[in-house]
């Protein structure tokens, strides 16, 4: 890989810091993103999602308070072909706030950045996240939602093209939510170092997004029927999120958001890696589903 490849590689960030106070008192000792979504802890789902978008840097933000526990579940990253590091954001100044915090690590790469308690599932996620990743400018993904009021919402012409773009509307032009997956060129950066705070105090992801937006550079993809955007912020929708997870794992016998079938699938380690994953968690049934595509892989089922 020559230097060029490597600084224009798109790089991920996971914002996993902020402080959960709408599942206390579960987030008390814990940090929200690790709580368990059924066999998993909830950072695993997003860092599935930047895997599958074929991200191998990739940069947690964290409380300084609990980094040390991210760093004892993920390491650097390299048991499955990755490389991770580790920032600290001391108050949730809000999402654009990543871009500051991320500056260094991103060395005027593009980046894809994604919110730590948000989980994507649905057949052609791959693609669209692929296609997402080879375009220009920004690309936000939408979902529509029954409660517009409640989230940044997108306006989208016939053609998906994003009109208009709106924290938590009063009077909603649309029904699409601006999902927390948001791919950015190298432009992030200074975009948010010039955003200043909002009327609620935070770094609003949206105001970096306007600037796309008035260039005309901002693209949405749109997740239609058949995928799933959860997001674990309550108790609710976490109890709900765990309820998908092991329903869809039941039926089909196959792990959704697993970082070592992915990192083995998209050729991150070999399958005698993966099997050593898979051995050293074996009392568990996370580390069985993981045995049993070992065996598949294997003898070639
Ligand atoms: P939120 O759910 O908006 O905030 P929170 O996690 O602090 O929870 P609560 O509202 O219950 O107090 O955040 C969404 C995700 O983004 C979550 O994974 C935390 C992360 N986040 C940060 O890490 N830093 C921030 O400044 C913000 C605004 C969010």
């Amino acid at each position: 890989m020559d230097q060029r490849e490597r600084t224009h590689r798109r790089r991920g960030i996971v914002l996993a810091g902020g402080t959960g106070s709408r599942l206390l008192p579960l987030t008390t000792g814990v940090s929200k993103q690790l709580l368990p979504i059924f066999d998993k802890p909830l950072i695993y789902y997003p860092l599935a999602t930047l895997m599958m978008a074929g991200v191998r840097e990739v940069l947690f933000i964290t409380t300084p308070e609990d980094q040390g526990a991210f760093r004892r579940l993920l390491g650097d990253g390299s048991q499955w072909g990755m490389q991770f590091s580790y920032a600290e954001q001391d108050e949730p100044r809000g999402i654009a706030d990543a871009y500051r915090i991320g500056r260094r690590f991103l060395d005027g790469a593009p980046s894809v950045l994604i919110l730590g308690d948000n989980i994507f599932f649905g057949h052609g996620l791959q693609a669209l996240l692929n296609r997402a990743s080879r375009g220009d400018g920004a690309t936000i993904f939408a979902s529509l939602v029954r409660d517009p009021q409640r989230f940044g919402i997108v306006e989208l012409d016939a053609d998906n093209r994003p009109l208009s773009l709106v924290e938590k509307p009063a009077e909603p032009r649309s029904r699409w939510a601006v999902t927390g997956l948001y791919f950015l060129d190298h432009r992030a950066c200074d975009f948010a170092d010039a955003v200043q705070p909002s009327v609620r105090g935070e770094l609003e992801i949206i105001s970096v997004l306007e600037r796309y937006l008035a260039n005309g550079e901002l693209g949405a993809e749109t997740l239609h029927r058949g995928f799933a955007w959860l997001d674990a912020g309550t108790h609710e929708s976490l109890h709900q999120a765990a309820d998908f997870v092991k329903t869809l794992q039941d039926r089909q016998g196959m792990l959704v958001c697993s970082p070592e079938e992915l990192a083995y699938r998209n050729g991150l380690i070999p399958l005698e890696q993966l099997a050593a994953l898979a051995h050293a968690q074996r009392a568990s049934s996370y580390g069985e589903s993981l045995q049993l595509l070992v065996q598949q892989e294997q003898h070639g089922e």
